[in-house]
């Protein structure tokens, strides 16, 4: 299909296009049907899809004041910084706000190196934090090398992935020295749902205060309930200087992401200025949809369906593996979950068609990313989902994986 715009993350001819055209709930609408969504779009939408008082809360917002600039003072950008700051650990006391996940890691890579006077920053290979210059750079997957060499001193690490026992993190900030700042999923999320076992965490964050680096942690993907609490840190208990939001913090009905930035490093621009900016700073529409999605994560308790459908989600994996040769083995946490699975790259290809034939939406991982082969399956639904709807997924994702598995030979 040609088109006179690109399509990301692909070549244009024979680029993979989807006829979106709304839907309601865990369900989308493309081409006149109606679509299973078990990827949440691109894991942003969170409260589901149609979701009027947004929508509305949008509308009423463009009638009372559209426009902005950076310096503007209007009440919802100080309501949206309270709230989410009183989502984060005690001690952050400040936001700021931006378009999207890459650019809060964009703008967190910039804090991190205006208050360490570092330049050096550590992430995983099995990472992704977004498409602009410094975020691809941090990101460990193939699209970093696209663009290489990207911006200087990051150095990455091989952490949590197949066969690597424990964390190396605190090794390579030793033989570093002055590393400024580790950015890490606190779930890797696009990269196969990998999820740190008891203690990691502790010691990543004791081996940054030992070495002078901050800990940001990149909550695009696993903030805003996806892995059953508010944020992915929770399960970890741990504090670190810096997060970095976007995706569902609007649910997808609005362009805004953000840092937020523990009151340590936020001192630091007390006196000293600020050197991050952009036309659009905490531009109202955003704003508006962010509010109105925090109150429907509240009031609909989705995060807490997050948490009450984990074991749902888990069984229905584990069906998966017990049942299909395919499907070799699965991590889930919340309604976020990667199925490993023993198909080639054709054989993927065929499964991206099959899904859409079968009704059913997921994110299908091939080897180039993954780095390993096989591929995997990744299954995070709007946290609307009815246990029903999960399992009608399943059934269907089923059926999708067993015809590729035997479609190809
Ligand atoms: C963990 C993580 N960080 C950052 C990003 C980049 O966000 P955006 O595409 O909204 O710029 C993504 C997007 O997939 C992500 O998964």
């Amino acid at each position: 299909m040609t088109r006179p715009y690109f399509f990301t993350w692909q070549a244009q001819s024979g680029a993979e296009t989807v006829a979106l055209e709304g839907g309601e709930g865990a369900w989308m609408q493309v081409a006149g049907r109606r679509v299973l969504d078990l990827g949440a779009l691109v894991y942003q939408a969170n409260a589901g899809h149609g979701h009027r008082r947004i929508v509305d809360a949008v509308k009423a917002q463009a009638d009372r004041l559209c426009l902005t600039m950076p310096s503007a003072d209007y009440p919802a950008k100080g309501a949206l910084a309270e709230a989410l700051l009183a989502k984060a650990p005690p001690g952050f006391s400040k936001v700021f706000f931006c378009l999207g996940g890459s650019e809060a890691n964009e703008n967190a890579l910039k804090i991190a190196r205006m208050h360490t006077g570092r330049y050096k920053t550590l992430s995983r290979y099995r990472s992704y934090h977004g498409a602009t210059m410094g975020a691809v750079s941090l990101t460990g997957d193939w699209r970093r090398g696209e663009v290489a060499p990207g911006i200087p001193g990051v150095v990455h690490v091989l952490d949590l992935d197949d066969g690597v026992e424990g964390t190396q993190i605190p090794r390579v900030l030793e033989l570093e020295g002055d590393v400024g700042a580790v950015f890490l999923e606190p779930v890797v999320g696009a990269n196969g749902v990998l999820i740190p076992p008891p203690g990691y965490f502790e010691q990543v964050r004791r081996a940054c205060d030992r070495h002078g680096a901050l800990l940001v942690l990149d909550e695009v993907l696993t903030g805003f309930g996806r892995t059953g609490r508010f944020f992915a840190l929770e399960h970890f208990g741990i504090t670190p200087d810096l997060i970095t939001v976007g995706k569902a913090l609007t649910a997808g009905y609005g362009v805004l992401g953000a840092v937020l930035v523990h009151e340590r490093v936020a001192r630091t621009f007390d006196e000293r200025v600020l050197a991050c900016g952009l036309t659009n700073y905490a531009h109202p529409l955003g704003v508006a949809a962010a509010l109105e999605a925090l109150r429907v994560y509240e009031e609909e308790r989705l995060v807490e369906r997050a948490a009450e459908l984990a074991p749902t989600l888990t069984e229905l994996c584990e069906e998966l593996v017990a049942e299909l040769p395919a499907a070799q083995s699965y991590r889930s946490i919340g309604l976020l979950a990667a199925i490993d699975l023993d198909l080639g790259e054709a054989a993927l290809g065929r499964l991206r068609e099959l899904l859409w034939a079968h009704d059913v939406f997921a994110h299908v991982k091939g080897s180039r990313q993954l780095r390993r082969g096989g591929g995997a399956l990744v299954v995070s639904p709007p946290l609307c989902i009815t246990a029903s709807e999960l399992r009608e997924g399943f059934r269907r994702l089923k059926a999708a994986l067993r015809d590729a598995a035997t479609s190809v030979p």
